[in-house]
């Protein structure tokens, strides 16, 4: 009895302990296959497939996951979500780990656990939105139907290459049929082709361009990765054979074209005023430096924009300038930045001057009242001096009538020097 019930609390522990272990079995094989390149959990990953932050919340069981793993057309018809597990033992651990997500309290913040596939395609970032998003379903009851790839996202992948065929019959491969099964597959949620895509496989921008990736390497790489590439975690799709063709086609004719080559006139020119901004920025950084400002942050600024020049004089030197458009525009930003700094620090400096003109103002018009005031003073006093001597003098020779009236005038003002002159004479004319 006993024995019972310590055997089963230790299958308990055994089983808690074994679970965990397969969640982490679970977690490193999702991030060795690649599954990331499809789906996102927690923020991280691509929107082909659903996003499994919340996959505890789908309800679906541990059997469900593992026949899924094991066939996914076959449980979700249509699905274009590759079979990506060897054994049930790997299918186990994987479900194991998609039924933890979101299943603790660390769960991310509450996010649409079916979000519906128009907002997925809009809230993925541009990279991301490339692949179609629409072939997630928008929750487990709904079988994803083949899917057709978002207009926006048809637009934003590269036209197809120039060495497509020439108007051709259906039943001939065709690589603009391929660039719309590269999507369609979910190449790009491992692929990135001109900067669009993931980063879990290689770049294929120039895949045309490989040596010894010929027609024959691409049938049977496609084929089955691991046989070409061992150890590939490139999963092998189940494609025909016009499928197969169109893809080829479409693989071998990724190649530079010629604007891969050199800069186009509008970009040269940008790139030449660009230089000049940014000499012409330099000598403002010294100039903001002698006034006192600490330039550590604009010369660490600087500095990456002029890493970024040279990395797009390499490209010209070398003839791939490949991305450096985008290296042109990243600098222009990094200069724009700095221009609104050391326009930000001018103004200051205009501020603080014009703080000191009026301090210097103020204290000019100070001292002017002032002198004034003392003037005002000493006339006044001059004044009443003036008007004490008149007294003394009528003391002595008895009161003249003009001299009584006469106010002494203040020197300066001399209009008022004339109208106080004016009084004596009218009793004059009267004698
Ligand atoms: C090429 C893209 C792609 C890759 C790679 C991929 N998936 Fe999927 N996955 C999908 C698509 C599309 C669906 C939706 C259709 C379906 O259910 O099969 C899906 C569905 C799922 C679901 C069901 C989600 C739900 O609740 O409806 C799980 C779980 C899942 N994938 C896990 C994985 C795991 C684990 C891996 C790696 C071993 C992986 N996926 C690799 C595209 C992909
Ligand atoms: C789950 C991630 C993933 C998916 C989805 C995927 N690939 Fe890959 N791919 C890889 C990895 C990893 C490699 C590198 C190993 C190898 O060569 O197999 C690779 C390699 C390649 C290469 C060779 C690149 C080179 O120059 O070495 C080509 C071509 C290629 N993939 C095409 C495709 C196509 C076409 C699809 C869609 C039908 C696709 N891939 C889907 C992960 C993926």
């Amino acid at each position: 009895m006993r024995r019972a019930a310590i055997g089963a609390a230790l299958l308990l522990v055994v089983s808690a302990t074994s679970a965990h272990a397969s969640v982490e079995a679970g977690e490193t094989l999702f991030k060795a296959r690649g599954c990331g390149g499809c789906h996102k959990v927690n923020g991280q990953g691509g929107a082909i497939g659903p996003d499994l932050s919340n996959e505890a919340a789908k309800g679906h069981d541990r059997e469900w996951h593992i026949k899924h793993f094991l066939d996914p057309s076959g449980v979700t018809p249509g699905s274009m979500m590759p079979r990506m597990v060897k054994t049930r033992e790997e299918a186990g651990d994987l479900a194991d780990y998609v039924m933890s997500l979101g299943a603790t309290e660390t769960a991310p913040a509450p996010e649409a656990p079916a979000p519906a596939p128009e907002e997925k395609t809009e809230a993925a970032p541009a990279r991301e939105a490339a692949p179609a998003g629409e072939a997630a379903p928008a929750g487990e009851a709904a079988p994803a139907a083949p899917p057709a790839p978002p207009k926006a996202v048809v637009e934003a992948a590269p036209p197809p290459p120039a060495a497509a065929p020439a108007p051709a019959p259906v039943s001939e491969p065709s690589a603009e049929r391929g660039q719309a099964l590269f999507r369609k597959k979910g190449c790009t949620g491992c692929h990135s082709i001109r900067g669009q895509g993931g980063s879990i496989g290689p770049d294929l921008t120039f895949e045309g361009e490989v040596a010894g990736h010929d027609a024959d390497w691409q049938r049977r790489h496609l084929a089955d990765p691991r046989a070409v590439t061992p150890g590939s975690t490139m999963p092998p799709f189940r494609l025909s054979e016009a499928e197969t063709a169109d893809l080829i086609a479409f693989l071998t004719g990724l190649k530079h074209r010629p604007e891969d080559r050199a800069l186009s006139a509008e970009a040269k020119e940008r790139f030449t005023a660009l230089g000049e901004r940014l000499e012409a920025l330099k000598a403002r950084v010294a100039r903001a430096h002698a006034k006192g400002r600490n330039v550590d942050d604009l010369n660490v600024e600087l500095s990456a924009a002029r890493t970024r020049v040279t990395t797009v004089d390499e490209m010209i030197r070398t003839g791939n300038v490949v991305g450096a458009e985008d290296e042109i525009k990243a600098a222009e930003g990094i200069a724009q930045k700095l221009t609104e700094q050391l326009q930000a620090f001018d103004a200051q400096l205009r501020d603080r001057v014009s703080m000191a003109g009026i301090v210097v103002a103020g204290l000019l018009f100070g001292s002017f009242v002032i002198t004034r005031k003392v003037r005002l003073l000493v006339r006044e006093w001059d004044a009443a001096e003036g008007e004490r001597e008149a007294r003394r003098a009528r003391g002595r020779k008895g009161p003249a009538p003009s001299e009584a009236k006469q106010t002494p005038p203040p020197e300066v003002p001399e209009a008022t020097k004339e109208t106080s002159e004016a009084p004596p004479e009218p009793p004059e004319e009267d004698a």
